[in-house]
């Protein structure tokens, strides 16, 4: 932690020296010379903003690695500065994260493997990793918890669920798994369910694909509204994302997506589904991973400019209130240059200063606009609450396929 410290110390004092005598460059007119500091103010700024308005990213996968790389053993694990992976207190704050959804993952594709059993594993062991440092993290499950985290400084933690596979069919598991924390569930991983079709699965379709969701599908996406669980569709077919939007009271999450207009695979989401965020007052928290943001990977390189372009392709179609930030940091192998973990983000906010994003907007892009639809979700659920009935369908699955 300290020689980061002293690093980070050893840097400022350069960059003001730089500075110093930029100013006395640019007064000699020194074109080259002042477009580079220029980049540098860019990432002051980006560097202050984000201490006074901390980023909530969606997606982190720490958990994999605390959970199933390091078995859950946490208890003398220093997780101030970690050799491994893009994630570390130290990292979380010179990114200047002040919220992150973690994110509750097994490999769907190990069908043997007790789904159940191991989600279970992967949230205890990140409430025990939040209150292992209670100065830094702050466990979360409503939007009042969240402001105040905030407030307080500390990192709002917050429980997300990647795939619907876990709960087995059950509204009961559902229930249970809001009542553990749990405030998103991503509909599918990579594996179809019986009841909803995933962007990813190589076997046949339990259904018709061009459904998305079966009948029970629709009423667990009903149920999620009712219990105020966010409803996340990054990771479905392009059909179940069709199919949530045309049935959910609540607004949709995409707590890690890019844009499928400028790399286009199905994980992606098309132009079509961002015209309908309206509808329901969506966002679309955008994947940095380097195959999802540049589809020719690894032959054309993913910086930094690259996710700023899904950024402003998604703010384009869908308004610059629907779009925010979820990196899938710790999930996916390799991450593109200048943002290469956590510590990174001021980057990407300093590269949407540079093209002219305000600072209001960037405040929507921090945690605004995911707040936003979070909060709509809690009112909405209060007020399902008032007449709907828990949902006691048994799963039946479809025989004619
Ligand atoms: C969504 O609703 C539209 C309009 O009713 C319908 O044409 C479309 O087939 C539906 N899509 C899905 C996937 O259910
Ligand atoms: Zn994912």
């Amino acid at each position: 932690m300290h020689h980061r410290i002293l690093a980070t110390a050893i840097l400022c004092v350069v960059l003001a020296t730089v500075q110093v005598s930029a100013w006395s460059f640019a007064t000699w007119d020194f074109p080259e010379i002042v477009i580079k500091l220029g980049d540098n103010s860019y990432l002051d700024r980006a560097k202050r903003f984000l201490k006074k308005h901390p980023l909530t990213d969606t997606h982190n996968d720490w958990p994999l690695y605390l959970s199933f790389t390091k078995e859950g053993k946490i208890n003398n694990l220093d997780l101030n500065d970690l050799d491994e992976g893009h994630t570390d207190i130290t990292r979380l704050h010179a990114g200047g994260v002040g919220g992150q959804f973690w994110s509750i993952y097994y490999p769907c594709e190990l069908k043997d493997d007790n789904q159940m059993l191991w989600a279970i594993h992967a949230i205890d062991t990140t409430k025990r990793m939040i209150a292992k440092y209670p100065d830094v993290f702050e466990y979360v499950t409503t939007t009042e918890g969240f402001k105040q985290a905030m407030q307080q400084g500390r990192i709002a933690s917050m429980l997300g669920m990647e795939g619907g596979q876990y709960i087995y069919n059950s509204a009961s598991a559902l229930r249970t798994f809001y009542d553990l924390g749990v405030r998103y569930m991503t509909l599918t991983h990579n594996c179809d369910t019986d009841w909803a079709i995933s962007c990813c699965d190589p076997n046949p379709p339990p259904f018709d694909a061009s459904l998305g969701l079966t009948e029970f599908g629709q009423k667990l996406v009903l149920e999620m509204n009712r219990l105020g669980m966010l409803v996340d569709i990054s990771h479905v077919a392009h059909s179940t994302m069709h199919a949530v939007l045309n049935i959910t009271k609540a607004p949709v999450l995409f707590s890690h997506s890019s844009s499928n207009a400028l790399c286009g695979i199905e994980r992606n989401v098309p132009d079509a589904v961002l015209e309908r965020l309206d509808e329901t007052d969506g966002v679309v928290q955008v994947n940095f991973y380097n195959r999802f943001v540049e589809c020719d990977y690894p032959d054309t390189p993913a910086t930094v400019n690259t996710v700023a372009d899904h950024v402003e392709h998604i703010a384009a179609v869908a308004g610059r209130h629907r779009v925010g930030l979820g990196a899938d940091y710790n999930g996916i192998d390799v991450a593109p240059e200048g943002l290469e973990d956590v510590s990174k983000y001021p980057n990407l906010f300093a590269e949407l200063l540079r093209r002219g994003w305000s600072e209001e907007e960037l405040q929507g892009l921090a945690y605004g606009n995911l707040l936003r639809v979070w909060q709509k979700a809690e009112k909405i659920s209060s007020t399902l609450a008032e007449t709907e009935l828990p949902m006691e369908d048994l799963y039946e699955p479809i025989k004619d396929v």
